[in-house]
């Protein structure tokens, strides 16, 4: 979420501001970039060698660059921000950014900051229940800024009370799950099928396809970036993802697939199937390994339950379900016959006549067919594009409902 992203710190003049550094190796550790900011009286708490050696930036303490004896435009930080972080934040620079008492370079940043400001109050607990505290809380958040609570405990004075900043961590999920909510998809719940199915023969032997997981991985990826909360039901592949709104389930063959999407499926807003399921399955399980006895083997097949199907005939409304439909001739024909029959609200067409849009390869090739049957025609992108194309339609769906 944080990775990759600008990130300013404004670093005040309280005893927390040593926790300043730990928000600072927080972050780079996620792969934020970060650039801090110091006012005056925080210099006596936490030097600005440290934090710039942490940070990889020279920290700014002041208007002026006192090596060049140059002036610092004191409205580039916050322009060049994606977020603002003021760890921690006294009563007196609180006091400053509802006044918008611009006398240092920290606060002419926030004041020129574009992007969302959070801050982490650090204050005695008597300075924290203060008239004039809560009502400069309530103005920064009329101004949009978001708190970060502070915890409680033991103060610096020695006393027990609310006004401890919060943890270095606290703040950074704090900040995590705020920028979250803003999503498109935050509060939705999804569900993907990925990966090949594997149906055993005996307890060595199996059935299954070259399906590598690796389009339904990314779509899981590209709805959980949204803001959704993803159950990836994956076949047997070595692909994992790290996503924290992901929760991938392994399963092994369709039967064990179906139980777990038939579990999940009530509860999910939007279904995408793109598992490449076994249609067909041995009809009979060998508990012991097969000996080659004999010169031909027939083995006989029964037909694997249609996931997808079954899970259609109980979709609400309000619920949005995805097919994938893999063709080698009438690809348009057939795919909107099985968005009909499995009473789809898209299917993606994965055509194989191109040769890299097939199993094993990081690309692939798409069609978008919508109920209407408005086709939209993709061309070769690499799977983690594709199931950004993907997840715009499904965007476009929930804005229509
Ligand atoms: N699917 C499923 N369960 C199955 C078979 C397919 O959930 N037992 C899903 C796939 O994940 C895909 C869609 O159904 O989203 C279409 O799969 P596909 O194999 O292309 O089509 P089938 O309906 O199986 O028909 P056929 O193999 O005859 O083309």
């Amino acid at each position: 979420m944080l990775k990759g992203k600008k990130v300013l710190l404004g670093v005040t003049g309280s005893i927390a501001a040593y926790k300043s550094t730990y928000i600072v190796r927080l972050l780079k550790k996620i792969g934020a970039s970060v650039k801090v900011i110091q006012t005056e009286a925080s210099l006596d708490f936490v030097s600005p060698l440290v934090l710039s050696t942490l940070s990889g930036n020279k920290v700014i303490t002041s208007v002026i660059d006192k090596e060049t004896n140059e002036w610092i435009n004191h409205v580039d930080l916050g322009i060049w921000a994606d977020l603002m972080i003021i760890a921690p934040a006294t009563a007196k620079s609180m006091s400053k950014m509802v006044e918008g008492n611009c006398n240092n370079q920290l606060i002419a940043s926030y004041l020129s900051a574009k992007c969302p400001v959070y801050y982490a109050p650090a204050m005695d607990l008597d300075m924290y229940k203060h008239p004039s505290t809560k009502n400069n809380i309530k103005k920064l958040q009329e101004f949009g800024n978001k708190m970060i609570p502070v915890n409680h405990g033991e103060l610096a004075s020695g006393l027990i009370g609310e006004g401890r900043m919060a943890e270095p961590q606290e703040i950074i999920d704090f900040v995590i799950k705020d920028l979250n909510k803003q999503k498109e998809l935050y509060g939705k719940s999804c569900l993907v099928t990925a990966g090949p199915t594997q149906e055993n023969i005996d307890p060595v032997r199996y059935v299954g396809n070259r399906s590598s997981g690796k389009m339904g991985l990314e779509i899981a990826i590209a709805l959980a970036e949204k803001g959704a909360e993803v159950n990836l039901i994956m076949g047997p592949s070595n692909l994992k993802s790290n996503h924290p709104n992901i929760k991938q389930i392994n399963v092994v063959s369709a039967d064990e697939m179906f139980y777990e999407v038939d579990t999940i499926f009530p509860n999910s807003d939007i279904s995408i199937f793109s598992a490449a399921v076994s249609d067909y399955k041995p009809t009979d399980y060998y508990t012991e390994k097969v000996k080659k006895t004999e010169d031909v083997w027939n083995i006989s097949f029964e037909k694997n339950i249609d996931i997808l199907k079954e899970m259609s005939k109980k979709k609400k409304d309000s619920q949005l379900i995805i097919g994938f439909a893999l063709e080698t001739e009438k690809e348009k024909e057939n795919a909107i016959k099985k968005l009909q029959d499995k009473n789809l609200d898209l299917i993606v067409l994965n055509s194989t006549r191109d040769k890299e849009s097939t199993f094993g390869f990081n690309t692939n090739k798409i069609s978008i067919i919508e109920k209407d049957l408005t086709i939209t025609d993709f061309d070769l992108k690499e799977k983690s594009e594709v199931a950004k194309d993907i997840v715009s339609f499904v965007l476009k769906k929930i804005k229509k409902q």
